[in-house]
């Protein structure tokens, strides 16, 4: 018969406690992108944006989306624009508005350019020069079932403050 050693003891006992705490934190880690918890409620209205795992880590996504709005009598579709960034399980969105007169940003010097009175905002979106009277826009999102949404939103430009607009 085999005598355990207390090396032995010792080994089993931390490939136990492995396992338990591996068990533990798994389901944790695989619901973050299946459900993000304390999701908003109201995300029927948001935008799909794919799988969110899929969103390539550490570098800008320019990613169009297309959306329907009514306006007055008609549905008219609506297109545009917006920066995504994934680090981890952190996500920002942007807005690819430019919050001084609302014309449309490009990434370029490490950061974002708006062409039309050249505001300058670093790769965070925090204006750095220009016009540009409050940093770029950034939206909430959310993950449901592994899935990324925004609730994308417009906002007034040429204010401080960040306004919703529609
Ligand atoms: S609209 Fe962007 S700096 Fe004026």
């Amino acid at each position: 018969m085999n005598k355990i050693t207390r090396r032995t003891f010792l080994k089993t006992w931390q490939i136990a406690v492995g396992s338990i705490f591996a068990m533990m934190t798994a389901p944790t880690i695989f619901y973050w992108w299946r459900d993000q918890p304390n999701r908003p409620k109201d995300i029927e209205n948001w935008i799909d944006l794919g799988k969110a795992k899929k969103i390539t880590e550490n570098e800008w996504l320019k990613r169009p989306i297309s959306f329907e709005i009514e306006d007055r009598w008609k549905t008219k579709a609506v297109q545009e624009m917006l920066y995504i960034y994934r680090e981890g399980r952190n996500v920002t969105i942007l807005s690819s508005i430019c919050p001084h007169a609302g014309c449309l940003i490009k990434t370029g010097n490490g950061g974002f350019i708006c062409p039309c009175h050249k505001s300058f905002f670093d790769d965070k979106g925090t204006v750095i020069e220009g016009p540009s009277p409050r940093p770029l826009d950034s939206m909430e999102w959310t993950v449901k079932k592994g899935r990324l949404y925004v609730k994308y939103e417009q906002y007034r430009s040429g204010i401080k403050s960040k306004e919703v607009i529609g």
